[in-house]
C-alpha cells in the first residue's frame, strides 16, 4: 500500500516538473501589446488607438440612397415619400409626432402646443402646418426640417431615425388633409351616411355618435 502511494507521488512530481519546464519558454506569453486607450510613445499623437481612416463607413451604414436619407434628389426636395404610404406608417408617424413634435406644434400641428400656450420663450413661434405655403411644400422639406432643424427649431436627427422621420412626414400630410378637407374629399358612401343617416341609426343615435 505504502509502495503504491510513493509510486503515484513520484509520477505526480515528475509530471509537474515537465509542465514547469515547458512553462519556462516565455516566447508565447510575453507579447507586447496595448490595451484600448493606452498611451503610446510610438505614434506622434501619443495615443495607441489609431483614428479611423477618413471616409470609413461602419458596416450597414452606407447611405447611398440620397432621397431616403436627405429628402433631396438632384438638388430638389423630393415630392413623394420614398416608401409606400401604409396605415402602419402613418400610425407610427402619429406615435413619434405625439412624442417629439406636439409639445410645440400641438396635436393638430397648428403651432398651439403646450410650450407655446404656456409662454415658454421660443425665439419664434412654432410653425403652423396649415398654411398654403406648407400645404404646397414637397415632403422632402418636412424631412429636411426634422433632419437639420429650421430657423429657431433644433434638429431631431439624433432622436428620430430616417425611417421614422418619413413616418412623421406622412402623418403631417394626414394632419394637413384633416384640417383642409372638403365634402368632396370624403368617401361618397360615408358622406351620404353621415348627412342622411338611415332611419334606424338616426333613431338609436348611432349616426350622430359615429360622426366624430
Ligand atoms: C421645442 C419646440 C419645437 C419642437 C418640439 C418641434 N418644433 Fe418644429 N418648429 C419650432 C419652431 C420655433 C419653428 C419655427 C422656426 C422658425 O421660423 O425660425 C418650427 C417650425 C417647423 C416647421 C415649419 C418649417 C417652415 O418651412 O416654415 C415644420 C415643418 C416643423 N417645425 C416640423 C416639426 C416636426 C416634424 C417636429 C417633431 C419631429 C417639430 N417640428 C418639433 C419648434 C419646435
Amino acid at each position: 500500500m505504502a509502495k503504491t502511494t510513493s509510486h503515484i507521488s513520484r509520477a505526480l512530481a515528475l509530471g509537474s516538473l515537465a509542465i514547469f519546464v515547458a512553462g519556462c519558454n516565455t516566447d508565447m506569453w510575453r507579447q507586447p501589446r496595448h490595451e484600448p486607450l493606452d498611451a503610446s510613445e510610438f505614434f506622434a499623437d501619443g495615443a495607441a488607438n489609431r483614428p479611423l481612416v477618413p471616409g470609413s463607413i461602419p458596416r450597414g451604414h452606407l447611405r447611398e440612397d440620397a432621397p431616403f436619407f436627405t429628402g433631396i434628389q438632384d438638388g430638389h426636395w423630393v415630392d413623394k415619400l420614398p416608401m409606400p404610404v401604409t396605415a402602419d406608417l402613418i400610425k407610427r408617424g402619429q406615435d413619434r409626432f405625439r412624442i417629439y413634435c406636439t409639445p410645440c406644434h400641438g396635436q393638430l400641428g397648428d403651432g398651439n402646443g403646450m410650450i407655446s400656450k404656456r409662454g415658454f420663450a421660443l425665439r419664434r413661434p412654432p410653425g403652423n402646418y396649415h398654411t398654403d405655403r406648407l400645404r404646397k411644400m414637397p415632403v422632402g422639406h418636412f424631412y429636411d426640417v426634422i433632419t437639420n432643424g429650421y430657423g429657431a427649431m433644433y434638429s431631431y436627427a439624433s432622436r428620430i431615425e430616417p425611417q421614422d422621420r418619413w413616418a412623421v412626414v406622412a402623418y403631417i400630410r394626414a394632419l394637413q388633409l384633416s384640417q383642409n378637407a372638403t365634402p368632396a374629399d370624403a368617401d361618397p358612401v360615408e358622406l351620404e351616411k353621415s348627412t342622411h343617416p338611415a332611419p334606424a341609426e338616426a333613431a338609436s343615435g348611432e349616426g350622430a355618435k359615429s360622426e366624430g
